[in-house]
């Protein structure tokens, strides 16, 4: 079953067209990796889906219905998370007081309870560090917070723009550990990575975008071994 569907997506800022014509789809609980040169438009594209930039035209369809136009607050409550590429915590508010604001939706106590057992299940480290304020996190501690946040909901589609960005590699491995149990939970996620190969490698499938457009698709190990997108996107 398709979760999400783009369709000839034309998006930008002011008079710029970033995303030209775009192009792609999700299933239920696939992880799908989405690479390209910085500027391709990679952001911009979770921006639009997500509903933070309108787009010009084109269609985003997600669980059979158009969300093109639509607030990201709406979109939420249909079912989407997001973890933005920068300032993707609160850094003044505490990590609970962080996954409070992920679930602003539930009302019931019991309810935003058992969602915050469910993410302390899932990332451990936001347990321990509950009553810590977020800008006293390391790097790494406050990844985990960003998608925890995002996980507060129990989204069936998760987009990761870079969740990996500037991490050590010992931390690059347990982010994507992590991910991976998020979708073995039935989430599908859409990740944004410049750990393309990792990204790859992990991915049930992935897309290259270069200048707006999607200009390779296929499985993660087909687009590892190909000679073109070796040569251009994974630096030989
Ligand atoms: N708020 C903005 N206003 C105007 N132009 C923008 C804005 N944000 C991004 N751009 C431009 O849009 C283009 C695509 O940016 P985008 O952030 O989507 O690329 P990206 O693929 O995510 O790159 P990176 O790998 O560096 O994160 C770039 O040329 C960028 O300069
Ligand atoms: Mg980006």
């Amino acid at each position: 079953m398709r979760i999400l569907t783009v369709e000839d997506l034309v998006s930008g800022y002011r008079d710029v067209d970033i995303l030209k014509g775009l192009s792609l789809h999700i299933e239920e609980g696939e992880i799908v990796a989405i690479i390209g040169p910085n500027g391709a438009g990679k952001s911009t594209l979770m921006k639009t889906v997500f509903g933070l930039i309108r787009p010009r035209s084109g269609r985003i369809v997600f669980r059979d219905r158009d969300i093109a136009g639509l607030k990201p607050d709406r979109i939420v409550r249909l079912g989407m998370g997001y973890v933005p590429q920068r300032d993707n915590v609160f850094p003044s508010l505490t990590v609970l007081e962080n996954l409070e604001m992920g679930a602003f939706i539930i009302e019931d106590r019991r309810e935003l309870e058992r969602s915050l057992q469910r993410v302390y299940e899932l990332l451990p480290v936001l347990e321990r560090r509950s009553r810590e304020r977020a800008r006293n996190l390391s790097g790494g501690e406050q990844q985990m917070l960003a998608i925890g946040r995002a996980m507060m909901l129990e989204p069936a589609l998760l987009l990761l723009d870079e969740p990996s960005a500037g991490l050590a590699p010992a931390l690059v491995d347990s982010v994507f550990d992590r991910i991976r149990e998020i979708s073995s939970g039935g989430t599908a996620v859409a990740i944004v990575e410049q750990n393309a190969r990792k990204a790859l490698a992990m991915a049930d499938r992935g897309y290259v975008l270069d200048m707006g457009r999607t200009r390779f698709e296929g499985r993660g190990e087909e687009l590892l071994d190909n000679e073109e997108v070796k040569r251009l996107y994974l630096g030989g």
